[in-house]
């Protein structure tokens, strides 16, 4: 990374140039107002958030403190991507040690890209005969879905493109960004940032 990445229109992280999609401020309102849906359907019924790692971690520690109500919180650590593109195949790295059964189960993913991560790991859950089980992504790219999954709370749904912050890295980096940044089109590269 260059000397101060964070300041300025946009960020070098490695290789490549980010330009600001999301601001600070509207990933929170976004995040708050997401908080006040799941509350408003699940107060009563101490869900368990299951945040897929590690990408989810930043949005699932927002998302709980914007629940109001009894809520757990279990981890579980899948890995599908290497750079900017997805490997295909999906690894459990880490599973949950929570029982499942008879629980509300809130999944809280950072990005719905294809579809494959969380394809995955809800065929996983149901096997656990879990109460219910609700979606909630904080991003989502439609035009990249391969497999069609159930998301029940979307953030923002964004174009094609790889993004870092709030979570999400690029080899390793950017994910203490607190906003979003886009690697742009290669027609709308910057000629420097
Ligand atoms: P999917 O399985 O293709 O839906 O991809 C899901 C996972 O890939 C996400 O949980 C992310 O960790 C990662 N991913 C997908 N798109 C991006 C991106 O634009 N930036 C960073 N990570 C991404």
């Amino acid at each position: 990374m260059q000397a101060d990445p964070y300041s300025g229109p946009g960020i070098q992280i490695h290789d490549l140039k980010f330009v600001p999609l999301i601001t600070e401020e509207a990933v929170q309102a976004r995040v708050k107002a997401l908080g006040e849906a799941l509350t408003g359907r699940f107060s009563q019924q101490n869900p368990l958030f299951i945040s897929i790692l590690s990408g989810a971690f930043v949005f699932a520690s927002d998302l709980i403190r914007a629940f109001k109500g009894d809520c757990e919180i279990g981890f579980v650590k899948l890995s599908s991507y290497r750079g900017t593109a997805s490997t295909g195949a999906i690894q459990t790295v880490m599973g949950l040690e929570k029982d499942l059964k008879d629980r509300h189960i809130i999944v809280v993913e950072d990005i719905v890209d294809t579809g494959r991560t969380l394809h995955y790991f809800l065929d996983q859950l149901e096997q656990h005969a879990p109460a219910s089980i609700c979606t909630v992504a904080f991003l989502r790219k439609p035009e990249a879905a391969q497999f069609s999954v159930p998301v029940d709370y979307v953030g923002f749904d964004i174009e094609d493109q790889f993004v870092v912050g709030y979570g999400l890295d690029y080899e390793g980096l950017g994910r203490n960004l607190p906003g979003i940044y886009q690697l742009p089109k290669t027609e709308d590269q910057p000629a420097s940032i």
